[in-house]
């Protein structure tokens, strides 16, 4: 649409670099992998990619632990492979986001090794250091991932703490230091400078803590750690700079509060984040009156202040819808079309496109401190034993169940897969306004069936999503054809006045 920006209607697709495809052979994916599968996501129909983190790390957190925002790890390629990747995704109309990391770094960042050196050192205040005795962490924040390990780590070499949420190799910047803060603008302004279309933001509502340190009631989670005034003047900043850019860069930040109204205060005055991640919808379980309160929620604090939704079902740090909500398929389908038509831009994770379940990783080949690894697992291409993965070695993970069939090249050769689903949700979605960037409005339908249209001009759609196993009589009132089924039934007919148990449907007018 002429006067919209181009993140608004897209669909953007998650890369795990490390499990998307692997040109070298080594069992670990690259970027190299990733050019070589453009073809794949064109035909799929999304519009733009996010690329988890391909930076320089020690993959403590598997990329997440940065050791330099502007080199290209060399398990995943170099940067010129990256200049291609993006040249050649931008010649198939596909953006390209990258991960920013901004909250910590990794311990072996040049930074933080010189932090550390000495107290006198001029980066000591890059990090968050804190004074103390060796027995007593500064407070009782704990870092993620651990059931009881403090944020805090102990440097004995010059006594004093520092802050982690996350592991002891990821620790915190100081985002009080302007020298912090303009360093890490350069590292922004470097990857705009190479082409990309913006970036998917790490935890970027926790950059600024509070001063200090204070206790708080969930040492995990609270967002009373945080000093939200000073936090979002750096966004705004971020969005200052990202805009200063032509072509609509977006920032897409993980804001990771559990509450919608919270979330939404981080698109600010229309001067912040784009767009940011709203995990309430993802964390619930597939039951209609959740579903309504949460899209509610959305409506309600987004629609106010002029805020576009994200909508998301399944990333790298949870496990898969379809695993999640109990393993059918069939529901899966049926979520994929509630995604795919809510309100807002819509995230895709690699692998869902298949139908993909969790990998049951046995004990001997879980790497993933978080316990994160069965939605990690890599995408299984073609049919063949390897499934276009390593003939030297075993890739870093197991394949998710079922490979031999469900991997892209049974899929394509098969128009009733759930690939197939994917490719006709994203084609509706590029035939209608109404779809893309349409109104939202509620319609009455029986117990267990949400239905909602969607309308833009004169562009309509109709979506009903039966949550039930049972089929449900569901008017919506005239005459309307079958646009998508889940389940592919009736496609190009008549809407028969029902929906039958675990189905979704797409309706257009005749
Ligand atoms: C959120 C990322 O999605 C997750 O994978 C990572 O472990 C943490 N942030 C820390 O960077
Ligand atoms: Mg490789």
């Amino acid at each position: 649409m002429p006067g919209e920006p181009w993140w608004k209607s897209a669909v953007v697709y998650q890369i795990y670099p490390r499990s998307f495809a692997d040109s070298d052979g080594d069992g670990v994916g690259d970027l190299e992998g990733i050019r070589r599968h453009l073809d794949h996501l064109e035909w799929l129909g999304v519009d733009a990619v996010w690329i988890s983190p391909f930076f320089r790390s020690p993959m403590a957190d598997f990329g997440y632990d940065v050791a330099d925002y502007c080199g290209v790890d060399p398990l995943f390629g170099t940067l010129e492979d990256f200049g291609r990747l993006v040249e050649e995704a931008h010649e198939r109309g596909l953006r390209v986001l990258v991960d920013w990391v901004p909250n910590h770094s990794s311990d072996r960042h040049p930074w933080f090794v010189e932090s550390r050196s000495s107290r006198d050192s001029p980066k000591r205040d890059w990090y968050l250091w804190v004074d103390g005795t060796a027995d007593q962490p500064p407070n009782n924040w704990k870092a993620a991932f651990s059931q009881t390990e403090p944020a805090w780590t102990w440097d004995d070499a010059t006594g004093q703490w520092y802050l982690h949420l996350f592991l002891p190799q990821q620790p915190d910047l100081n985002w009080r230091n302007p020298d912090v803060v303009g360093a890490m603008h350069e590292t922004l302004r470097f990857w705009l400078d190479r082409g990309v279309d913006g970036f998917r933001m790490d935890v970027i509502h926790a950059l600024v803590k509070k001063e200090g340190y204070p206790d708080v009631d969930d040492p995990w989670l609270s967002t009373d750690r945080f000093d939200e005034p000073a936090t979002h003047e750096r966004i705004r900043a971020f969005r200052r700079l990202l805009d200063g850019y032509p072509g609509d860069r977006v920032s897409v930040g993980e804001v990771f509060i559990l509450s919608t109204a919270k979330v939404a205060e981080y698109y600010g005055d229309n001067d912040e984040l784009h767009l940011a991640f709203n995990f309430p919808p993802l964390f619930a379980p597939w039951d209609t009156a959740k579903w309504r309160t949460r899209i509610d929620r959305v409506v309600e604090e987004f629609d106010p202040r002029g805020a576009w939704p994200t909508w998301v079902l399944s990333n790298h740090d949870n496990p898969r819808h379809r695993t999640r909500y109990g393993g059918s398929e069939a529901t899966a389908r049926a979520a994929a079309v509630l995604l795919l038509t809510l309100r807002g831009t819509p995230f895709l994770y690699q692998g869902e496109e298949l139908g993909l379940l969790d990998a049951d990783v046995p004990p001997d080949r879980r790497v993933d401190p978080g316990g994160r690894d069965g939605s990690r697992a890599p995408i299984p291409w073609d049919v063949s034993p390897t499934h276009g993965w390593g003939d030297r070695a075993e890739p870093w993970l197991p394949f998710p169940p079922e490979a031999d069939v469900r991997n892209v090249e049974a899929e394509r050769a098969d128009p009733t897969s759930v690939l197939h689903l994917y490719r006709r949700l994203l084609a509706a979605r590029h035939d209608s306004d109404a779809l893309r960037l349409g109104t939202w409005q509620q319609l009455p339908s029986p117990d267990g069936v949400l239905a909602y249209e969607r309308v833009l001009d004169d562009d309509r759609r109709v979506v009903i999503v039966n949550f039930t196993d049972a089929d449900r009589t569901v008017s919506v009132g005239g005459d309307w054809t079958v646009d998508v089924a889940s389940d592919g039934a009736g496609e190009g007919g008549r809407y028969a006045g029902a929906v039958a148990g675990d189905q979704a449907v797409v309706l257009r007018p005749p």
